[in-house]
């Protein structure tokens, strides 16, 4: 077919802008695996005036995004604007009616709206692609929906966002402080002035919310998600788990639970030397444990205009040989409500670093407590000797009902010797 397969593109930021290079770069290799051109027809951005970079003068410049969703000459759009509600949503809902392909790289959006969405493009027959939208240039999306279609999944784990990723290794490598790096990856650009989504682990909730709706075949359940940031985490509690033998990694969880979908946002102790948590810096991977595959792991740059925009194209260029696919791998009325399993119904080892004043009788109260609840400590170690200021306590559990964990924690942090609130991690040996 000799056709071509003819996109606009509305937002022309960091993404956006890497879509028109490659498309301008290498017309004639994407023809030749597309089986036929790939074509930009209409463009679309805030501020037109802007030098971008790239050469945008053969393309019609529309002022109107919504003009996108019906424009005759358009066979896909590119939402590559963001936000997961205003003219993203409009104009992905406006071209879904008008039976236009979507691709697009927003995880709020889809995390938020996945469902309708899904289901406004299988009523008109169209695709609604998002590869761009979980760990950037990781073709995680394609690898669940197409490559591990005939597996049943047990488990995914993920380290989907690259700020807090970047963060965790500065801390561990420098051994400053979460603010301190953090103010040094906002200077340097790596982090947004609003570092919130990323660092509350809101951005990564997004992504996993999406992962597990295909990897499980469930709605996407965000609102269900619980999710916890990386801000309270120490240099002190990076060194201890150093010291441990783990990595602190801020991970995506979702695994099947008898017949219940647990799925949680959470920073974890993982072993040093396990493959997650050998994954450094700004990358992003993605470990998923299916039956019969058995453990695959795939690694690279989440986020930047290089790897986006190839998840993008990539999209684009499925579409462009004729390849639809549900958005979630199945009809959107075949995704499941879960059940959705909670802390109650998972059990694991925890790492829990406790502030307390040095003073005889306070390791029997810690241990009263955690018998009460009928946790068991493999370790226990104490940093310091100062009656009169803090010292660090450090304990690792045996495997232990997540929600006793909680229960006791929250029973030991009365206890008059506390300083502090106590950090508690999952350790997960992935
Ligand atoms: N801000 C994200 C990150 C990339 O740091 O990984 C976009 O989701």
């Amino acid at each position: 077919m000799n056709e071509p397969f003819r996109i606009a593109i509305a937002g022309l930021g960091t993404v956006g802008r890497g879509v028109v290079k490659i498309l301008q770069s290498q017309p004639e290799l994407i023809r030749a695996r597309a089986g036929r051109p790939v074509e930009i027809t209409a463009v679309n951005a805030r501020n037109k005036s802007a030098d971008r970079g790239v050469d945008l003068s053969s393309y019609e410049w529309v002022g109107d995004p919504l003009a996108l969703a019906g424009h005759d000459k358009v066979d896909c759009v590119l939402e590559l604007i963001g936000g997961s509600d205003g003219v993203a949503k409009d104009l992905v809902e406006a071209a879904l009616d008008n039976g236009k392909h979507v691709v697009t790289a927003n995880k709020a959006l889809l995390a938020h709206h996945g469902l309708e969405l899904a289901q406004k493009a299988e009523d008109k027959g169209v695709s609604l692609n998002y590869e761009a939208a979980v760990a950037g240039g990781i073709p995680i999306i394609k690898s669940l929906r197409e490559g591990l279609a005939a597996n049943k999944v047990k488990g995914i784990y993920g380290i989907l966002n690259g700020t807090c990723n970047y963060i965790l290794t500065e801390m561990r490598e420098t051994g400053r402080d979460f603010n301190d790096v953090l103010k040094d990856a906002q200077d340097r650009g790596y982090a947004e002035a609003d570092p919130s989504f990323d660092v509350g682990g809101i951005d990564a909730a997004h992504k996993l919310a999406l992962l597990t709706a295909l990897g499980f075949g469930v709605k996407p359940n965000f609102d269900g998600l619980s999710i916890e940031g990386i801000e309270s985490i120490t240099a002190d509690d990076i060194r201890f788990a150093d010291e441990l033998g783990y990595r602190i990694k801020l991970i995506g969880m979702a695994r099947c639970l008898g017949g219940k979908v647990f799925q949680i946002m959470a920073p974890c102790l993982v072993p040093t030397a396990s493959a997650l948590g050998s994954v450094e810096g700004v990358f992003n991977a993605v470990f998923v444990e299916a039956d019969p595959v058995d453990k695959t792991m795939a690694e690279g740059r989440g986020a930047g205009e290089g790897p986006t925009a190839s998840a993008v194209v990539a999209d684009v260029m499925d579409l462009a040989r004729g390849i639809t696919l549900p958005t979630f791998g199945v009809r959107a009325s075949e995704l499941k409500d879960a059940p959705w399993a909670d802390l109650s119904d998972i059990t694991a080892q925890h790492y829990i670093h406790l502030k307390v004043l040095d003073q005889p009788g306070v390791i029997a109260d810690i241990s009263a407590v955690l018998r009460d609840h009928q946790i068991s400590i493999e370790s226990l170690v104490q940093r310091g000797r100062d009656p009169q200021r803090a010292v660090s306590v450090v304990m690792v559990t045996h495997e232990s009902g997540a929600k006793a964990v909680q229960d006791a924690v929250a029973d030991i942090a009365k206890i008059p010797s506390m300083v502090d609130k106590p950090t508690v991690l999952r350790i997960e040996h992935i």
